[in-house]
């Protein structure tokens, strides 16, 4: 018997933020399909939520970073009537000044956190259209609006995130289909040793918040209904204020005319 609810997909379940979302949507009655690299840690994984929750568990190795694995795997995607829900979440981040970055490890998260993600959500997107329903959730970062001096090439994969994101919600806004940007900011998960930093240990405690709490706050803005969710945002209106000023960009541009300030002499 499957789940009612369809299947939920995470990419990047084996650790983080994705183990959490497994976790979660186990507990809410979605059979689940699994896809990271280490394919030992989604077993154990898959045996556990199988066992709390009673739910289908599958699991897929693939290395979503490699064109081969990614398009077999968003193939499965397109040809899987009951996938509901889609989880992007495997990502990475090296944080390195961009004169120390090598092209193979910038390209690395570009093709992780920027090319898989696009195309799994145009895997899914059609069947969510047809039958008007279905769930997308992107991982971004709060790195998306900012970049640090370490996080250049990762700041600009996950700025495509959000505004990939918002783009595809200004495509469904008249449909029952929910897509949602999740935008964390530091949480205590594997990625801050990948990122050959040290670990998340070398931040301060009272910045980093665990991965459960992300995920709840996550889970709790995609039932509210946000676009948006910055799990650790506590002033709402900060971002009420950024997007404000970044839509009235549009309008304000279509002018024909150069900015005065570009023509005038003094
Ligand atoms: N932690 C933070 O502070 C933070 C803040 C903002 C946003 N985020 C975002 O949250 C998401 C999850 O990261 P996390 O913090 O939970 O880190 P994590 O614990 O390192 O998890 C990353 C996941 O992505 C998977 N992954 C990485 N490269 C992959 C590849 N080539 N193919 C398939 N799967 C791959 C990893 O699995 P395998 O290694 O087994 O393949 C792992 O399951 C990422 O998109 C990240 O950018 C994290």
């Amino acid at each position: 018997m499957s789940s009612k609810l369809g299947t939920a997909v995470v990419t990047g379940a084996s650790s983080g933020i994705g183990a959490v979302y497994a976790d979660r949507l186990g507990a809410r009655g979605y059979d689940l399909l699994l896809v990271a690299r280490r394919v030992e840690r989604l077993e154990k994984l898959a045996a556990d939520l199988r066992s709390k929750y009673g739910v289908h568990v599958e699991v897929v190795g693939a290395d979503l970073g490699k064109a081969s694995d990614l398009e077999q795997f968003a193939d499965r995607l397109r040809g899987d009537e009951h996938v509901t829900l889609l989880v992007n979440n495997a990502g990475l981040a090296y944080m390195t000044p961009s004169a120390e970055l090598s092209a193979a490890k910038a390209q690395e998260q570009i093709n992780v956190n920027v090319t898989a993600l696009v195309q799994l959500s145009l895997a899914v997107l059609p069947r969510f259209v047809a039958k008007n329903a279905g769930t997308l959730i992107n991982i971004s970062s709060v790195l998306s609006i900012f970049a640090m001096p370490l996080s250049t090439t990762y700041s600009g994969t996950k700025a495509f995130v959000t505004l990939f994101t918002q783009g595809l919600q200004q495509e469904v806004k008249d449909t029952k289909i929910r897509i949602q940007a999740v935008l964390p900011a530091s949480t205590a998960t594997e990625i801050w040793d990948v990122a050959g930093i040290g670990g998340h240990g070398v931040l301060d405690p009272a910045t980093v918040m665990s991965t459960e709490a992300c995920v709840d706050a996550a889970l709790a803005g995609l039932d509210a209904g946000e676009l948006i969710t910055f799990p650790s945002l506590e002033d709402g209106a900060l971002w009420s204020h950024l997007e404000q000023a970044r839509l009235a960009i549009p309008a304000a541009v279509n002018t024909r005319i150069p900015a005065s300030r570009y023509t005038s002499r003094v």
